[in-house]
């Protein structure tokens, strides 16, 4: 699937596909405010930390496009661009995103007078744009970096090709959908299936929104990527019985000490990793690592609405506690596998 599928800036608005009806429906969200824009991040039709980043650099483009259209002062245009940086708040890539465009908001002269007109929209648009193609790029050189360092931990090399095909448990939604390019750990399965040692995917199914069974099931379907789905709490006896060789997973925020928030599931993926002496990867870009964030007690997490635990399933009037993601301790990690570097989980 290719970039603009996903998330694309056209003719100052921002067009990104529904992940919420996925995969009954491909629908596109043509997105011109600010509240829109808040909006679908929420409803999680954009969704997965690397997106989040790329739709929150290029939300800075769009409060400037309506800012002009609309007559903002600096001040009201500086609110809305913070709003849009605190839409959702575990995944670090969002803030980091919207920072980094918004530092390229005012000419100099003009924010020496405090000005909203000085501000050089072309420059703005093209540092959100840039973010985009620096995504896909990037999963690219960590899916194949990952998939060489599990080749090796776990015996199967290109030369071993069909003696030791690998099958490798995942959770949530970590591809293009959620990154652009390749993916975080999705992009890693794509890698060792390319190269021809991959058997097959287990897949959770990533209660309570299902990115696992909706999101994670199409896009290995769209590869021709051999995969099983299981409930979220078969994980750990599947790896128990022998049934697994390795987890891969994606990060929402890596704190500095190596502890990692993921999607709500992942710590149990990783005890039961450790005990089975199974590696236990994260996948993820370097701009996922928040050295301002000392370790996983600092992490905001997410606390979504209870309906959608209780659903329609639950008898009326039922609460429900409903963390969205959840903290993985950092000595539970065999390694962190970014562009860059595969490293032991230390102090960053
Ligand atoms: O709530 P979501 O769907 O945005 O959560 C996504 C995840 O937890 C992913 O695993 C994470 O963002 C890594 S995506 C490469």
């Amino acid at each position: 699937m290719d970039t603009p599928d996903v998330l694309a800036w056209r003719d100052g608005r921002i067009e990104a596909l529904d992940q919420t009806v996925l995969p009954y429906q491909v629908r596109t969200l043509s997105i011109a405010t600010v509240d829109e824009l808040i909006d679908a991040i929420t409803r999680l039709a954009i969704r997965g930390a690397p997106l989040l980043g790329a739709a929150g650099a290029l939300g800075v483009a769009l409060a400037v496009r309506q800012g002009e259209r609309e007559r903002w002062d600096a001040a009201r245009l500086a609110a809305e661009i913070d709003r849009i940086a605190a839409a959702r708040p575990t995944a670090v890539n969002l803030a980091r995103e919207v920072r980094a465009v918004a530092a390229h908001l005012r000419t100099e002269a003009g924010a020496a007078r405090g000005e909203a007109a000085s501000i050089d929209a072309a420059a703005v648009e093209a540092a959100a744009v840039g973010v985009l193609a620096e995504a896909a790029e990037v999963s690219r050189r960590l899916s194949v970096r990952g998939a060489a360092f599990l080749r090796g931990a776990c015996g199967a090399d290109r030369e071993g090709r069909g003696d030791r095909r690998l099958r490798v448990h995942t959770h949530c939604n970590t591809g293009a959908l959620a990154c652009l390019g390749w993916g975080t750990a999705l992009g890693v399965i794509r890698a060792l299936h390319e190269e021809g040692v991959l058997d097959h995917v287990i897949v959770d199914e990533t209660r309570p929104l299902l990115q696992g069974a909706r999101l994670t099931c199409w896009e290995l379907g769209r590869l021709g990527i051999e995969h099983r789905l299981i409930c979220d709490g078969a994980g750990p006896f599947l790896i128990s019985q022998g049934l697994v060789d390795a987890v891969v997973v994606g990060a929402d925020r890596i704190a500095a000490n190596g502890d990692v928030a993921n999607k709500i599931g992942t710590y149990s993926l990783a005890l039961a990793a450790h005990r089975a002496g199974i590696p236990f990867v994260v996948a993820a870009p370097e701009s996922t690592i928040d050295p301002d964030t000392p370790d996983g007690a600092a992490i905001p997490i997410e606390l979504r609405a209870e309906e959608e635990v209780t659903g329609t399933a639950a008898p009326a009037g039922t609460r429900a506690v409903n963390f969205a993601f959840d903290v993985t301790p950092a000595e539970l990690i065999t390694v962190i596998v970014t562009q860059d570097r595969v490293v032991k989980p230390q102090p960053f």
